[in-house]
């Protein structure tokens, strides 16, 4: 019997509209447009202002575009992940919210919070639903509205994440030779969760009048000992997929990157060897929207694509979570 592949057949990304500059950022923090350029390769990012919308909304408005670009049923959905660390509540999910508001009313989901790497766990994760043939329509997202847990009077963070999230449709493969997510390499070491965190706020340490007092519900990190681990975490299991697959560098023909530095995208290019004009780069655009970046990247460079072309994927967070994908481009 034929194996049954999942394969991407559509994607679509979306931010707010309101944009924070780097010369806006001058204006709340010590810094300048120099030195975030320079240091990151930002230069604006996308942030939601409307205190009545949520993550829900960014991912809302990513697939209410691809239902129009694939003249998609909403029934026939079956299944939704949303990568975020961002959800509307702690609890319940804002797959199910997302459902709701789209009107997939035969679909059920979950999120998935890997943080930066969330995206890609969840396509694997969705990956497994369709070459099992238990399900045949999954939207995977990954979005985020970072500016709900920024702290900005913290520089060293807030000048480096903005508000979006993006969405593909999978599939199961209906062509022998259609390409699809053809392997993965996915990691995690809990160590790292010291180094990129939220101090309160979860079971550990729940949310008084002094953890808000104290500015603990915002993004705090490390940032040089993220920088390293990431460009470590991310050439690492790239060479390691490559290796599982018998493929070198030259069989690739695009490397995705979650955006999270410029610099960092740059390292990892060069530590294993890619050119650095196959690195699709967006981040000058969005910043790093988390579990968004994946997703609005693949979007705005959807039309570089051809059919047959081999991409990684590949992504480092919190957590820390890591790893790579393998994709055949099928369209
Ligand atoms: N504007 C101006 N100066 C600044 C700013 C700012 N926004 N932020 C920090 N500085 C200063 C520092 O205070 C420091 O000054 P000092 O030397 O007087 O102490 C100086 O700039 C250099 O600081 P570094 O931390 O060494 O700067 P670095 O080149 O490492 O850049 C950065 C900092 C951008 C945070 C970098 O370490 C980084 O990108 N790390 C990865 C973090 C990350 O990506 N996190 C996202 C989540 S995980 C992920 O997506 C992979």
């Amino acid at each position: 019997m034929q194996k049954i592949k999942a394969v991407i057949t559509g994607v679509a990304g979306y931010v707010p509209e309101e944009i924070l500059t780097n010369h806006d950022m001058e204006k709340l923090v010590e810094t300048s447009d120099e030195w975030i350029q320079s240091r990151t390769g930002i230069k604006q990012r996308h942030i939601e202002r409307d205190p009545d919308k949520a993550t829900s909304d960014l991912v809302v408005g990513a697939i209410n575009k691809l239902v129009e670009k694939k003249s998609l049923d909403v029934l026939e959905i079956d299944m939704i992940i949303v990568a975020t660390i961002t959800g509307d509540h702690t609890f319940p999910d804002t797959a199910n919210i997302v459902a709701s508001k789209i009107g997939a009313k035969n679909a059920f989901g979950y999120d998935i919070n890997a943080a930066c790497s969330g995206f890609i766990f969840s396509l694997v994760t969705a990956s497994k639903f369709i070459e099992t043939g238990t399900y045949k329509k999954i939207l995977v997202a990954g979005a985020d509205q970072m500016s709900s847990i920024l702290d900005y009077e913290d520089r060293t963070t807030c000048i480096l994440f903005g508000d979006g999230g993006g969405v593909v449709l999978l599939e199961p493969n209906q062509e022998p030779d259609g390409g699809g997510i053809h392997d993965a390499v996915l990691r995690g070491d809990g160590e790292g969760a010291a180094y990129l965190h939220m101090k309160a706020g979860g079971s550990k340490k729940p949310t008084t009048v002094e953890t808000v007092m104290a500015r603990e519900h915002f993004v705090y990190q490390e940032g040089r000992v993220v920088f390293k681990a990431a460009i470590r975490g991310m050439s690492e299991s790239i060479s390691t997929l490559l290796e599982k697959n018998n493929l070198d560098i030259a069989d690739i023909d695009y490397l995705i990157p979650h955006q999270a530095n410029k610099r960092i995208l740059y390292g990892v290019a060069d530590y294993i060897g890619f050119p650095r004009e196959k690195v699709l780069i967006n981040i000058e655009n969005y910043g790093n929207t988390t579990a968004g970046t994946i997703p609005l990247c693949l979007s705005d460079f959807e039309g570089t694509f051809k059919k047959g072309d081999k991409l990684i994927i590949t992504a480092f967070g919190g957590g820390f979570t890591w790893g790579a994908v393998l994709v055949e481009w099928a369209y």
